[in-house]
């Protein structure tokens, strides 16, 4: 089994979640590639000493992650850190050599996202991915294989988006996820928007034109320190697209991405209609997609309970749901697949690309401005 050495850079939430991916790639029957963690980054040092607790091969622990870049050893980075650092680490990276899976939205805003492609276009033989879990659930793949096999026919109107109520509690302290400098002008589309956009981008709709409506809900927040600090980032985005179905055919697509949405702890959602097929599933019931065929007669909706059926084997019986791990698990099989085989294991089991993450920011710039002017813009 090949080994690729990484280095995780930004210690948080997501950069644990990929070392307990690691740490249990036995799970995966069928890879003949692993990851092994042998660096850590993190300006907080109890991060990077969870790192050294928990990844056996951690040999390197450091608050700078230049450090990460210039040792040897290490073959690729995942990079989980605040947006403001995307443009800045992701280039350094690339420049370095090393492989890159990078988070989302992949830059701050247009520029930084510019200036990364720009970097990622002089040095082409460095593998470079983003992340995003989404389509890697049993559903959104079952999704895009009748997506290839063409089953849905005409596309009528497809729904995409990811709901949270993570902020519904105004008395939640800010953090750096709701604040202009750290987080970005695109508030919860930069933060959750590449997950909304992934299924639809990779079946190729694009939007071609956005109408946005943007929400700052809870305008201030306590500061942690016993005062109020002014919440500046938009906590809820609904964007209604047109997009093209590659056919010559436009047809309405919403994309939605509420960080204020009652009810939703964490819900990502697709709905698809078609004049053949419909197809509509959400991470709420995350083992059920309903399906319909249209032949003609009546219009049934089928429900399918999913197990396992995922784009990369594992040891899970193919009865068993889902979860959130797994499917985190799913993109990391993905990633270093592609990164040791050159594709993906079927079009819609591959990591989002660094044009998908592109155009994802093309149509939040849109956003902003056709929330500026009241219009509908062009991406
Ligand atoms: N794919 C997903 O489902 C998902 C979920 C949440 C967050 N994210 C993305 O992951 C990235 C990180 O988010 P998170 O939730 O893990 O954040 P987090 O706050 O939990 O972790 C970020 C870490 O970066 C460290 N850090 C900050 N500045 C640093 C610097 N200059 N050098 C080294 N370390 C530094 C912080 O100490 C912190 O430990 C963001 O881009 C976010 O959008 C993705």
């Amino acid at each position: 089994m090949k080994t690729v050495r990484f280095g995780v850079i930004g210690c948080g939430l997501m950069g644990r979640e990929f070392a307990s991916a690691a740490g249990r790639w036995f799970h995966l029957a069928e890879m003949d590639v692993r990851p092994e963690i042998v660096a850590a980054c993190d300006v907080n040092p109890a991060m990077t000493a969870w790192f050294g607790a928990h990844c056996p091969a951690c040999v390197q622990q450091t608050a700078d992650y230049r450090e990460v870049l210039a040792n040897p050893d290490v073959d690729a980075v995942y990079i989980a850190l605040p947006h403001n650092m995307h443009a800045e680490t992701y280039c350094a990276a690339i420049e370095a050599g090393k492989h890159l899976m990078g988070e989302k939205p992949f830059g701050i805003d247009r520029e930084a996202n510019c200036a990364i492609m720009d970097c990622l276009a002089k040095h082409p033989d460095v593998f470079v991915r983003c992340s995003s879990e989404s389509a890697f659930f049993a559903a959104p793949q079952r999704i895009g294989r009748m997506l290839e096999e063409g089953a849905f026919g005409r596309i009528i109107e497809v729904g995409s988006g990811f709901l949270h109520c993570s902020d519904m509690d105004a008395n939640k302290p800010i953090n750096w996820k709701r604040k202009l400098e750290f987080n970005g002008e695109y508030g919860a589309m930069g933060d959750l928007g590449m997950h909304a956009c992934h299924m639809p981008f990779r079946a190729g709709w694009l939007p071609t034109r956005v109408a946005a409506a943007l929400c700052n809900i809870v305008t201030e927040r306590p500061d942690g320190r016993g005062g109020m600090a002014p919440c500046e980032t938009w906590d809820n985005a609904t964007l209604l697209c047109t997009a093209a179905d590659g056919g010559g055919h436009e047809f309405p697509m919403t994309l939605k991405t509420h960080r204020i949405a009652p009810g939703h702890k964490n819900t990502w959602y697709l709905d698809i209609m078609g004049t053949a097929a419909c197809a509509r599933w959400s991470s709420k019931q995350i083992n059920t997609l309903s399906v319909m065929e249209y032949t003609g007669g009546d219009q049934a909706w089928q429900v399918l309970d999913m197990g396992h059926e995922t784009a990369h084997k594992s040891i899970t019986g193919g009865i068993f749901e889902m979860g959130f791990s797994d499917s985190i698990l799913q993109m990391w099989a993905a990633f270093l697949y592609e990164l040791e085989h050159g594709a993906p294991v079927s079009r819609f089991a591959g990591c989002v690309t660094p044009e998908e993450a592109a155009y994802s920011h093309r149509v939040f710039t849109a956003a902003l401005k056709s929330q500026a002017n009241g219009s509908m813009e062009t991406v």
